[in-house]
């Protein structure tokens, strides 16, 4: 199996990556990255050696790059994680998420079926999505593969529209696909643009912790490597022209949640309980903010049998574990040396 991971170096993706490479030493893994901002090969450095995996810097909005690379591997399979992510950055200039995340998933999809040319055996490709698409929740109810679609980000409209076009290609064209759509990930590796790293790395260093509006906005938090095993699930007994909702039945306020990971960072820095809770800083809301995202994983538990293998406060504690341990990464990624990581592994700028 030669398959194609796009966006590997990224959050999500690294930790797909890892373990698909792990799981499936007879598959060849290709990660296409782009190395934006938010690609970071350090995710890596454990992987990158072994025999069954290969990088390849590339972006998907290009075409014919892309037509050249499935015609020189003949992927068998793409996981397609490749986006830009972030909902703040989509309010400040919508048109890159546009251009990757629906442009570059239909060029993706064209390679897939000029390479493939009817001949669909064997053959899959894979769309991770966000929960996003499905629009806002009152206080009641939950997301599930049948809520209808109301992006209200430039961010989550480019997600919605990709998936349709995902669905398009199966049912217009006869392209096997998956797909799944995952609420909230947190973890080791994550960009700290995000809340959960954000406020780690702000708590540690005594600054302030930026919390939108009162902080009553809802998420449900999934451990990311939960959602990787989601992912490996999917891709391997999932149904064909299927769709899956990923959640961690782990609903939290931001601000309820923004104090126990003060409490936790309180207790693994020493410092008197309540201290980081007094960092906290309300901000001007974000535009258009979402109140609640909530999911049920329903189908998925029972037809794949998945579940979250770690509770929220596991999740959590081993987060932030894995941030403290790992300060170099963090300054890293906050000084901006990370990109530099590429040229010094690959030799290339
Ligand atoms: N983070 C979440 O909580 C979450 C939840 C549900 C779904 N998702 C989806 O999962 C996927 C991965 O999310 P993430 O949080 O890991 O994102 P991320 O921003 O951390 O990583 C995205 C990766 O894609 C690469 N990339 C961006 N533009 C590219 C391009 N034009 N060509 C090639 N590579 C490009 C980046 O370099 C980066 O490595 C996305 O599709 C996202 O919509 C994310």
């Amino acid at each position: 199996m030669n398959l194609l991971i796009t966006g590997g170096a990224g959050f999500i993706g690294s930790h797909v990556v890892r373990l698909f490479v792990e799981s499936y030493p007879t598959y060849n893994i290709f990660n296409l990255d782009a190395l934006t901002y938010a690609g970071n090969l350090q995710n890596l450095r454990d992987v990158e050696s072994r025999p069954n995996y290969t990088f390849l810097k590339g972006d998907i909005t290009d075409a014919s790059f892309l037509e050249q690379l499935f015609a020189e591997h003949r992927f068998d399979a793409v996981v397609h994680l490749a986006a830009e992510s972030h909902v703040d950055r989509s309010i400040a200039g919508p048109m890159a998420f546009v251009q990757t995340n629906v442009m570059g998933t239909v060029n993706l999809l064209e390679a897939c079926r000029r390479a493939w040319a009817g001949d669909y055996a064997g053959k899959l490709f894979y769309h991770v999505s966000t929960d996003e698409v499905y629009g806002s929740l009152g206080e009641n109810g939950l997301f599930t593969e049948q809520t209808p679609y109301d992006p209200r980000s430039p961010y989550s409209a480019s997600k919605a529209a990709s998936d349709h076009f995902i669905r398009a290609w199966h049912h217009t064209y006869g392209l096997p696909v998956k797909l799944s759509n995952c609420s909230n990930n947190y973890g080791p590796n994550h960009f700290p643009e995000k809340l959960i790293p954000l406020a780690i790395h702000n708590i540690k260093e005594g600054r302030p912790v930026p919390v939108y509006g009162k902080g009553e906005n809802v998420r449900d938090w999934l451990y990311v490597l939960d959602h990787a095993r989601a992912i490996d699930a999917i891709f391997h007994r999932g149904k064909v022209g299927e769709t899956y909702n990923v959640g961690g039945v782990n609903e939290w306020r931001n601000l309820d949640l923004i104090e126990l990971l003060c409490d936790v960072m309180d207790e693994n820095l020493g410092r008197e309980p309540g201290e980081s809770r007094k960092l906290i800083t309300f901000v001007k809301d974000r535009a258009g903010h979402d109140a609640r995202y909530a999911i049920d994983s329903s189908k998925l538990m029972k037809e794949l049998g998945w579940k979250p293998s770690v509770t929220f406060e596991q999740g959590l504690k081993k987060t932030v574990d894995w941030y403290l341990a790992n300060g170099a990464w963090l300054e890293e990624v906050t000084s901006g040396h990370y990109q530099q990581y590429y040229a010094r592994q690959y030799g290339e700028r």
